[in-house]
This record gives structure tokens, C-alpha cells and sequence, in this order.
């Protein structure tokens, strides 16, 4: 729907290697001037005046200028000293800012100091999210939280203590008596954003302009409501006592303390023993960077040893042990050109937003969508305000809010449409998602076009003219009627010979064995374009679990949440007739391949099946080395089992990770049996291998040692 052009080879927003210095004192003195008024806004998450991009590049600016004129290098520059407003905590020790790098080249030039600096390689590095939030320093004595203060102007900041029962992640009481001080940020999760965003609305106010300056103004701020925040502890040290030796074993024990921890996010903590390794650990957290559940906006690198770190050493900015590799900012600013009103193939009415193209992410956003008219009214946007874009991952660019100190005089709010911009029929405004009171049949043409393109059932020849021609003359009126038409009506149509009428109809019949994932992106669901929709033929297998799923099914599809879950079962509800008539037509309904498949093909061999070869109820508690928790579920799915997140008695199997709380116990004591997670990747690999032999074996032994 959004006119999104992906320019997988974009310049990147910020290029200080290209930097252009300014050319006399006063420029550059009102440049860092403007830095400072940017960076209070930004850490106070009040009226944001510059996003980080024009932030970033202004700074690169000012670096360029200094490298050109030494002599007007001023102190408060922020290449000098860590920006931000201060306060009343002093901290124990700075808190640091980290330099940048924005790609490979400039990361292995920061390497390959670092190895200078030492007289040697670095031992290891560290690769972790770059949480998009606020520093913070919380100090425990006794194991029981103290003091939480901001990061200040990294010499003093504000103390924020009464704020820290929000923080999910952050303990006021630790596992252990330890005196400590930690260091992480706090963040607005996607789950946060969305419930902060609900309760600002709800008491009358602006939504967030994003998460981070939602988590900002939030954790400052006295509000009659608390918003949800998240805290992700990035390192601590003792205030007495050996420390630990690496970086990954500090995270490790904050852990152990009940910390979350970068380690502890999707995103994880991997150690790396070469730059080579760097690289694709930070190339494999930039592909996965939508799907985290939270924005990040780069990630950082580190020396692992602590001994390395000290002696690397730092500058009264930033240590020189460790990097920021900062990703194309999600959030950018820019001017709403107009606002149209779209109607999507099943007859759902949105507002569009014309923007003043804009490189957001990495690529050129021209339209966002601006969700729904209630949504719309509410946030008051206008044509010609300065508005918040933000991409994240693979959604649709959304317009967060306007920038209310920029808005033109003549701005006007804007009036939704009466009736259907498509066919003048009335609107269903009954819920939140305005539709055409005619539904799908309002966008028959179109669904019908998407139905044959070439991403879905790509039926040659069957281009936009015949398909209008056919709905005209009632010859289809939905797409399991294209499978009815044979030659000698085809022949009827104008412009068609008997030749292609023949080649048409054989056209048709072939697209009849496409694979389940183009059977359902054809049939042009809601939110669901080609990659989801492979996901979710891959997930399922078969049309009929497809129809079977319920809301709690589909959000165990990645990339599903609940809202998107709910709509979706009731769109399939409604064209369950289509579903229907195609699959009595002989269109293909399965997904070759699919794991869901594998299971019930040859369901009684399963390892994970009962003497009546019905499916094993198991748990999975805890992590499982190299698998996500939907993967884990997955994988208890392809060994013939059933997945289930609480024991009782009906358990047959506790598979016991890392992280397992307090349900092993539980375990023991209702005699369920259970297989440690290794044991559980073992089985998992051996039967992906096809190795009978050692899948008899990891089965015989748990349950034999079971009793
Ligand atoms: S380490 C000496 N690790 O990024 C500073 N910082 O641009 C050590 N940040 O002020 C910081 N995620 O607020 C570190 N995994 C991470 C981080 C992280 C986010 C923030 C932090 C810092 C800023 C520097």
C-alpha cells in the first residue's frame, strides 16, 4: 500500500567522512550551539528539535570544522564533552559516550587501533544491541537498590529513583547482598510503546513521537498514570572486591543477580575471536533488527577482556575499548505534503501520507500510513506540519506525531471522507478500521488483478484488460470462478483467438499446483504480503490448519501479534466460501516442505509420540542452545509433540534450558520426566538427520531413566 522505493544502496544519512567543515568561527560556534539546544531536548524527551540523523551529521560537521581549524577547537564542542543536562548525583565515575562508525570500513579502522593501542590483536570482542533509550546508574547496597540516576552531562545527573519501581528488568532487590553499581539503558519495548501510547491517549494527551523520547520524557517525568519502561544492563562493576575478568562474564552475573541484560534480549550478546567475526555478527543483528521486539539503533562492539579495556584506556568523551555501530536512524522528521484516502482490495479505508521523500532506515519513505481516521483526528496532524516517521523492521512506515512548534498558520485539520472513494457506497465506521460498506466486493477488479499477478498464482496472459472484460460480462465474479472458464467462452472475448483462449485456460489449470504460500498471498488477506505469508504456509503446512488456527495459533507465527492475529482470523472467516470453491476447483492447498508437514505425514514414527501415536505433551522451560522460543516450539511440533507453557500432570516431557525458573522443581515433584535442553538439540539434529539410531537412543535413555 505505502510507495516505499528501497534503495538497498542508499547513502548513508550521515557520512563524516564527507562531512563539509563550516568556513568561519561563527557558523561553527552557532552549530554547537544547536547541538546543545538538541540535546537538551533529546534527553529531556521534550519538543525534540532535530532527529538523530540532522544530529549526527551536524556533529560530523563540527568534526570536519576542527580537523580544518584547530585553533577554534572549543570546549563545550560535542566532540569533547558527553552532551545532556546535568544534576544533583555526582557519578562515582563518568559515564562515557561511545564514538561512532556507520560502516565496515571505519569499524575495522576503530579494530585495527585498538590492536595499535595494545601492541597486539584484542584478545576477544563482545557484539551487543545498542539499546535506543537513556543511560542510567543504579546503585545496590546490600543487594537493595539505592540511588537511580540519569546520565547527566555524564559528570552529574538527576536522580530518578522514584521512578525505578517502572522499570521491568531492573530489581530493587537482588539475588545476592552485593554492593554494586550498574549501568544500562531504559528503553520503551514495542509492548511498552504501544500500552505508553494507549494510556497517553486515553488521559487526553499527544502519543509519543517515538519510543525514545517516549522512555525520556517517562522516566522524568510525575504523570497521573505509569507507563510501562524497560531497563537492559550493559555493565556494573563492584564497589569493592575483585571484578569479573571479561565483559560477558559481568553480563553473565548481572544476570545471575536479576538483572535483564543486552545478553538477555533477542538480540543476545555473541563473543567474537576476530574482526571477520564482528562484521557478520553485526551484518546478522542488522537483518534481524525489525524482528527484536524493540528498537535498537546500532550495535555495540567491545574489547571482552577487562584487562584489555583498561589498558586501552579512554578520552574524557569516550573509551577507546569500545564502538557504537550505528544503523540508518528508524525515526526521521519531515513535511506531510497531503493527505489521501486509500482503499485497500477488501474495501478497508486509510488515510496515506504524502511525505516530502525522507531516508528513513535505509531507504526512501515517500507515503506512511497513517493507521486509521480515529487515530488521525486524535493526533491532530495536518498538511504542512513537520511530522515523525518511523520504520521499523519490515512495517509499513508509520507518522508517530506532528512537531506542534512547526505547524503553518493556514494549517487546516483534515475531514474524512463521507462515502466509499472508490465506489460512492457507504462506510462502515463501526470499528476502528473504516471499510466500504461492500467489503471485498468493492475491490473485486483488484483483488482479482493480485489474485494472478505474478507473486501469486502468476497466471501468464491473464493481464488487466481480460479480467475487467470477464468481471463486465459477470463471467468471474471471484477468483475460484477463473478455474470454470474454458476455451470457447475465452474465445468469445474480444481481442482473444482460439489459440491464446486454449493457452489461457492450460495457464490457468498449471497455477492450479502453486505452493500453499501463493495460494494464500493471492488471496490478498489483510497484513499479510508475501514474506508473512510464506511464514505462515511454512508454520502450518496444510489450508486446513490454516482454517483450524484461533487467535493463540497465529501468534505463534513470527512476526504475528495479537491485534494482527484477531484480524486475520476473521478475514479468513469471511472468505472461507472462496477457500472453499478454489479447493473443490483442485488448487493445491498444501506447503511442500513444511516442518507441520513432515509431522503429520508420518506421524506414528515420531519421536515424540505415545504408543497411540498420539502427540507427547512437552514443555520447554528455559533456553535451548541455538533455538528461539519459537523455534523450540516448533521443533517439539516436527519431533510429533505438542507444545504446552505450564506443567501438570498431563506433561509427558519438561525439556530443562538455561534460565529454567523455579518449574523444574515442580517437575520432580509431580514425577514429570525430563530432558535437558542439550539432550533435546541432540534429539532435534539427529532427526533432522535422519539418524534413527541416535534418536532411539536420546529417547530410550530419558525415558528410561525415568522409570
Ligand atoms: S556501553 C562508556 N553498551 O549508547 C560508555 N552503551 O552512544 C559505555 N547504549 O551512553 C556504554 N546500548 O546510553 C553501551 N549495549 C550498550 C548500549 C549502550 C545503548 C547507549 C548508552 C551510551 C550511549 C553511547
Amino acid at each position: 500500500m505505502t510507495d516505499q522505493t528501497t534503495t538497498p544502496a542508499a547513502a548513508p544519512v550521515v557520512d563524516p567522512a564527507h562531512a563539509q567543515p563550516f568556513s568561519n568561527l561563527e557558523d561553527y560556534r552557532a552549530a554547537i550551539e544547536r547541538t546543545q539546544q538538541a540535546a537538551a531536548a533529546y534527553y529531556t524527551g521534550s519538543g525534540l528539535v532535530m532527529d538523530d540523523a540532522d544530529y549526527d551529521a551536524l556533529v560530523a560537521r563540527i568534526a570536519a570544522t576542527e580537523a580544518a581549524h584547530p585553533q577554534w577547537q572549543a570546549t563545550d564542542s560535542p566532540t569533547q564533552v558527553v552532551a545532556g543536562l546535568g544534576g544533583d548525583v555526582e557519578h562515582r565515575a563518568p559515564m562515557l559516550s561511545l564514538d561512532n562508525c556507520f560502516d565496515e570500513d571505519s569499524l575495522r579502522t576503530w579494530a585495527a587501533r585498538l590492536d595499535n593501542t595494545l601492541g597486539r590483536p584484542v584478545t576477544a570482542y563482545t557484539v551487543e544491541p545498542k539499546l535506543d533509550g537513556l543511560a542510567v546508574a543504579a546503585t545496590y547496597r546490600a543487594g537493595r537498590l539505592v540511588q537511580l540516576a540519569t546520565r547527566g552531562n555524564g559528570r552529574t545527573g538527576e536522580n530518578v529513583t522514584g521512578q525505578a519501581r517502572l522499570l521491568t528488568g531492573l530489581p530493587l532487590r537482588l539475588s545476592e547482598p552485593v554492593d554494586i553499581e550498574v549501568r544500562g539503558e531504559v528503553y520503551m519495548t514495542d509492548a511498552d510503546y504501544d500500552a505508553g501510547n494507549e494510556l497517553r491517549l486515553a488521559h487526553g494527551g499527544q502519543p509519543f513521537a517515538n519510543p525514545r523520547s517516549g522512555a525520556a520524557g517517562s522516566l522524568r517525568a510525575q504523570r497521573a498514570y505509569d507507563v510501562p519502561m524497560s531497563f537492559c544492563a550493559y555493565g556494573g562493576y563492584l564497589l569493592s572486591g575483585p571484578q569479573p575478568d571479561t565483559h560477558s562474564a559481568a553480563i553473565a552475573s548481572l544476570g545471575v543477580l536479576g538483572f535483564a541484560t543486552t545478553a538477555a534480549t533477542t538480540a543476545g550478546l555473541v563473543v567474537c575471536g576476530s574482526v571477520d567475526e564482528v562484521v557478520a555478527a553485526v551484518t546478522n543483528l542488522g537483518t534481524r533488527r525489525g524482528e527484536l521486539g524493540f528498537a535498537i539503533d546500532g550495535v555495540v562492539v567491545k574489547a571482552d577482556l577487562a584487562a584489555d579495556q583498561a589498558q586501552a584506556g579512554e578520552s574524557s568523551r569516550a573509551p577507546r575499548w569500545g564502538t557504537a555501530f550505528k544503523f540508518p536512524p528508524d525515526t526521521r522528521m519531515t513535511e506531510l505534503l497531503d493527505i489521501v484516502v486509500q482503499v485497500g482490495r477488501t474495501g478497508v479505508i486509510t488515510p496515506v501520507a504524502v511525505l516530502k521523500p525522507v531516508q528513513v532506515g535505509g531507504v526512501i519513505v515517500k507515503s506512511a500510513t497513517l493507521h486509521n481516521f480515529d487515530d488521525l483526528q486524535r493526533r491532530d496532524v495536518r498538511v504542512g506540519d513537520t511530522v515523525f516517521v518511523r520504520r521499523a523492521g519490515e512495517v509499513i512506515p508509520e507518522i508517530t506525531g506532528a512537531h506542534l512548534e512547526d505547524r503553518p498558520a493556514h494549517a487546516v485539520p483534515f475531514t474524512p471522507p463521507t462515502a466509499c472513494p472508490r465506489c460512492g457506497g457507504d462506510i462502515d465506521r463501526s470499528q476502528k478500521r473504516w471499510r466500504c460498506d461492500r467489503g471485498r466486493a468493492c475491490g473485486q477488479a483488484e483483488l482479482l488483478r493480485y489474485f494472478t499477478s505474478r507473486d501469486c498464482m502468476d497466471i501468464e496472459g491473464l493481464g488487466p484488460k481480460i479480467l475487467d472484460m470477464l468481471v463486465e460480462r459477470s463471467l468471474v465474479t471471484d477468483a475460484a470462478d477463473l478455474y470454470d472458464l474454458d476455451a470457447v467462452t475465452l474465445a468469445s472475448l474480444d481481442r482473444l483467438g482460439d489459440v491464446s483462449a486454449s493457452s489461457l485456460v492450460a495457464a490457468i489449470a498449471a497455477s492450479k499446483t502453486r505452493p500453499l504460500s501463493r495460494v494464500f498471498t493471492a488471496l490478498g488477506i489483510e497484513m499479510t504480503g508475501r514474506s508473512l505469508s510464506r511464514r505462515i504456509a511454512r508454520h502450518f503446512g496444510t489450508m486446513d490448519a490454516i482454517l483450524a488456527a484461533a487467535a493463540e495459533d497465529w501468534v505463534r507465527v513470527d512476526g504475528i501479534g495479537t491485534g494482527r492475529a484477531t484480524s486475520i482470523v476473521v478475514e479468513i472467516a469471511e472468505i472461507r466460501p472462496l477457500i472453499d470453491r478454489l479447493a473443490e476447483r483442485g488448487v493445491n492447498m498444501t506447503e511442500p516442505g513444511s516442518p507441520a508437514l513432515s509431522t503429520s505425514d508420518r506421524a506414528s514414527e515420531l519421536p515424540l509420540r505415545r504408543a497411540d501415536g498420539s502427540p507427547m505433551t512437552v514443555v520447554v522451560t528455559g533456553s535451548v542452545p541455538g533455538l528461539s522460543r519459537n523455534e523450540s516450539n516448533e521443533a517439539v511440533e516436527t519431533l510429533g509433540g505438542k507444545s504446552s507453557g505450564s506443567v501438570s500432570r498431563k506433561t509427558d516431557l519438561v525439556v530443562v534450558g538455561e534460565g529454567a525458573g523455579s518449574k523444574a522443581d515442580e517437575d520432580a515433584e509431580l514425577g514429570v520426566t525430563v530432558m535437558p535442553a542439550e539432550r533435546f538439540a541432540e534429539l532435534l539434529a539427529a532427526h533432522r538427520n535422519g539418524d534413527q539410531a541416535a534418536v532411539d537412543a536420546v529417547i530410550s535413555q530419558t525415558f528410561a531413566a525415568a522409570g
